[in-house]
């Protein structure tokens, strides 16, 4: 396994890759690896020749009161991880490699970055679609690999490659989870004792949510008041949104009807979790 710092670095060894017909996947990551990330280079590793993972936090999705100086950033465990599971390179470049001067051009995907996350994270996805443009430009990935836990993200980044003719393939993976529900995250390292067992609260009212909708309930509003009543079990939790929209459109709907994306934002002390489900509702 390789490991390259350098934009130029990287160029060659893609282009050496693809002059023996490799094909290539990027799973594109903030490091921190757990087995969500994982999940997504067996993935890549099972439907390309050629897997490159990219770590980097990215300055420019981090509002500027948010968590990127103490984002945790164990280096040696993730290059252990990666070449564990296989990896071909590690892309890790410096913010200074990635953003050598002032960043004056942006990829801004409309509508989608602004509800949900987008709300209280008014530039969250406008630095991620810049950034993984700048990826899909760098490393040239075949195909590139994206987590369902994430909804919000998988939906701008699809747009955007149809939108601008980016030429690769999209995959999403199914969200990894804890044995009691919690959907991986590295923040989730940011929780106390107290805080990890109240988590596993986001997914149980995401499920009881389902399990309304599959008694045949089909109204949003009654469905959200439900969440919102298992989430207040506990005083810590403090809800930031709870949305029911179209999968696609991310527009909120009243009715439950086709394929719907249920979200939701928490924040439990320091931590901001987020988790989701879609549904195909007849
Ligand atoms: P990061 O939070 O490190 O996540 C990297 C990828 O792993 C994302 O596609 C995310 O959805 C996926 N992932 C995280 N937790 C997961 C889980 N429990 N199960 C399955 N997949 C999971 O998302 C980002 O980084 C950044 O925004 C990035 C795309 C790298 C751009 O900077």
């Amino acid at each position: 396994m390789e490991i390259i710092e350098t934009i130029d670095g990287m160029r060659k060894a893609i282009a050496k890759a693809k002059s023996t017909g490799k094909k290539i996947g990027l799973v594109p990551t903030m490091g921190a690896l757990h087995a969500g990330h994982i999940s997504l280079v067996k993935a890549a590793k099972k439907e390309t020749d050629f897997a490159v993972v990219s770590i980097f936090v990215n300055p420019t999705q981090f509002g500027p009161t948010e968590d990127i100086d103490k984002y945790p950033r164990p280096f040696e465990a993730d290059r252990k991880a990666c070449k564990d599971s296989g990896v071909d390179i590690v892309f890790a470049p410096t913010v200074k490699e990635m953003y050598p001067q002032q960043n004056i051009t942006w990829v801004n995907v409309e509508k989608l970055s602004e509800p949900l996350c987008g709300k209280t994270r008014p530039i969250h996805f406008r630095g991620v679609a810049t950034v993984c443009t700048k990826l899909f430009n760098i490393v040239q990935p075949d195909i590139a690999f994206f987590g369902q836990k994430d909804a919000q993200q998988t939906v701008v980044i699809k747009q955007m490659v149809a939108d601008l003719n980016m030429p690769l393939k999209i995959v999403v993976c199914p969200t990894v989870r804890e044995k009691d529900g919690l959907a991986m995250s590295s923040r989730n390292k940011y929780l106390n004792a107290e805080q990890r067992k109240d988590a596993p609260l986001l997914y149980a009212a995401l499920q009881e949510a389902e399990v309304f909708i599959g008694a045949g309930e089909r109204k949003s509003s009654f469905l959200k008041e439900q969440m919102k009543k298992l989430l207040s079990i506990s005083s810590r939790t403090e809800i930031d949104y709870i949305s029911i929209a179209d999968a696609k459109t991310l527009e909120e709907i009243d009715e439950i009807k086709g394929k719907i994306l249920i979200a939701m934002a928490v924040k439990l002390g320091p931590a901001r979790l987020i988790d989701n489900i879609v549904l195909d509702v007849e």
